[in-house]
């Protein structure tokens, strides 16, 4: 059981979100978090500036993408989540990674996405045994979010 949140509070997290595929028309939902500094600070791609470039993101890479969804709240996009399988002998391996939009924070659901994909995801994806993060060293909030799901910190990858 984890510290910060009640059982109670982490069920209600669990029980407002739902994980589905993206589609187009999703592109002003997913321009709320991908035009925010806040949230690109910690992650590899640079804050999107107009909706263009997004749509054009979206169409090369997130619809075509074989594990990306949508984390829902009330049935609308509040932020994404994936895993970037790997291919060949290295598909007993899969790269989590997530995203959330700066005014739902603090609420759990995060967490709640992650506890939502590796329940399912190893029954959905044939021959995958292991899924990572790669977090940055001083985004303590995510390094939070995969230590209450029960992820290992497993070393320090310096300079990365
Ligand atoms: C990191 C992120 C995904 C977390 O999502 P979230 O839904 O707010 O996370 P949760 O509410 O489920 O859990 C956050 C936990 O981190 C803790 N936390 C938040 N900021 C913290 C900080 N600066 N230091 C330590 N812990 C922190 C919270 O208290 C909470 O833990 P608790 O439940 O024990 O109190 C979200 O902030 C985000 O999208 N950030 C920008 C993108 C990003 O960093 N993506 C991950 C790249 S690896």
């Amino acid at each position: 059981m984890e510290q910060g949140m009640t059982t109670e509070e982490n069920e209600k997290a669990t029980r407002q979100i739902s994980l589905r595929p993206f589609v187009l028309s999703d592109v002003d939902d997913f321009m709320v978090w991908a035009s925010d500094d806040k949230v690109s600070k910690f992650c590899s791609w640079d804050t999107y500036t107009n909706k263009d470039d997004l749509l054009k993101y979206m169409k090369e890479t997130v619809l075509p993408h074989p594990w990306f969804r949508a984390i829902c709240v009330g049935g609308r996009p509040v932020g994404a989540i994936s895993v970037i399988l790997g291919s060949g002998n290295d598909r007993c391996r899969g790269e989590l990674g997530y995203v959330l939009g700066s005014g739902y924070w603090g609420k759990g659901i995060v967490t709640a996405a992650v506890r939502l994909v590796v329940a399912s995801i190893f029954m959905e994806v044939e021959g995958l045994e292991r899924v990572e993060a790669l977090v940055d060293v001083t985004n303590k909030a995510s390094q939070r979010v995969l230590e209450k799901v029960g992820f290992h910190k497993e070393g320090v990858l310096r300079k990365y």
